[in-house]
């Protein structure tokens, strides 16, 4: 018999919700807010009511278009944090309604780790491959930048991170900086691939092990940009390109400078000294400047690599559906109890 689940996502500003039927995704919808755009950022009590206004629409529409009844879910998977608490509060509170309703199980999800687990969601033909244990995990999102060594699907160990910004931080804050809207991240990406990413340097800090800093790029670019426009007041839209190429440059460039480190230090915990696999998952891992340089790696060291497609990077719910899967397939249900968390377990 064949096992669906419903997954809810509503950590930030995207109201998302798809049907898995095992380990295969059936329906994805994902509704974004546009209502931030004018604010430089997230403004949570405008995400809480726009996900009030979507939830509804989002949900029917991924169970119409998964061509199922709502009475032949097995079970539904929500995200339980870390987000915005009262973004998370309205799909939470929904997804325990709704199981409460069909008297099915509810199954929690933490967001990072859901992340990570799209890279076992699986084409229709099943075709596509997937990590083997234990593999190595760059997770790149607006709020966390870690390495994580999976040993299993929920044994996750986090073996670097960042002491300040995440990497999708520097993204949305150096475009800021710029004048370009938020969310800054896609159009830095969009405008370096016109441009010259060795035209400016940035200073990037020296941290040592696995840990990143991404908040002192910040103020380099800030000063950087202070100092030139007092030359020309033009100086930014006439260098747009060169400079977003160069800012994607330095922060891809840090990314993957630790990545080798936190490669070389997993195989060294391998007795056959063998690389692991290595993945990349959160919204950065959209970047195709990253992306690149990946694949740059595999060829250059003969990595086994995994990029998530574009609809599975960035924030959706088809990552919460298949983090239900194996928890379902365990049996690791929740219960009414379950409160969110604004941050990081
Ligand atoms: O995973 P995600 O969708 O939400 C969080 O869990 O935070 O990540 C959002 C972050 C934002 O900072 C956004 O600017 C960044 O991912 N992002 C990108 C790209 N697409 C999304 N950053 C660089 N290049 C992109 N193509
Ligand atoms: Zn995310």
């Amino acid at each position: 018999m064949q096992t669906y689940i419903l997954g809810i996502e509503s950590s930030c500003d995207d109201t998302a919700a798809a049907v898995i039927m095992d380990d295969v995704i059936i329906s994805n919808i994902t509704a974004g807010q546009d209502v931030h755009k004018n604010f430089g950022g997230v403004v949570p009590e405008l995400a809480s009511r726009a996900h009030q206004q979507n939830i509804i629409p989002v949900i029917e529409t991924a169970i119409q278009k998964a061509n199922i009844g709502k009475n032949q879910l097995s079970a539904i998977a929500f995200t339980r944090g870390p987000g915005l608490l009262g973004s998370l509060l309205v799909g939470t509170s929904f997804a325990k309604a709704l199981s409460l309703g069909l008297n099915i199980p509810l199954i929690e999800v933490d967001h990072l780790q859901a992340h990570i687990l799209s890279h076992f969601i699986r084409n229709t033909g099943r075709t596509n491959p997937i990590p083997r244990f234990p593999f190595l995990c760059l997770t790149v999102s607006g709020g966390h930048t870690q390495f994580v060594l999976l040993r299993d699907y929920f044994d996750m160990e986090v073996i670097g991170q960042t002491i300040d910004d995440a990497a999708g931080e520097a993204f949305d804050k150096s475009a800021k900086i710029m004048g370009i809207p938020y969310p800054g991240g896609p159009l830095i990406d969009q405008y370096a691939q016109l441009g010259d990413p060795g035209r400016f340097t940035f200073s990037k800090p020296n941290i040592p092990g696995l840990n990143f800093s991404f908040s002192g790029l910040k103020t380099s670019i800030l000063y950087f940009l202070r100092d030139r426009l007092k030359e020309d007041p033009a100086f930014i839209e006439k260098n747009k390109n060169d400079l977003c190429a160069s800012i994607q440059a330095t922060i891809v460039d840090m990314l993957m400078v630790k990545l080798c480190m936190a490669m070389e230090k997993t195989r060294n915990l391998n007795p056959a000294h063998e690389w692991p696999d290595v993945a990349i998952a959160g919204g950065v891992s959209a970047n195709s400047g990253l992306r690149k340089s990946l694949e740059n790696a595999r060829d250059k060291y003969g990595w086994n690599i995994f990029i998530p497609p574009l609809q599975y990077s960035t924030d959706n719910a088809a990552m919460i559906a298949i983090a239900g899967y194996f928890k379902y397939l365990k049996g690791d249900f929740g219960s009414q109890a379950d409160v969110p968390y604004a941050r990081a377990k």
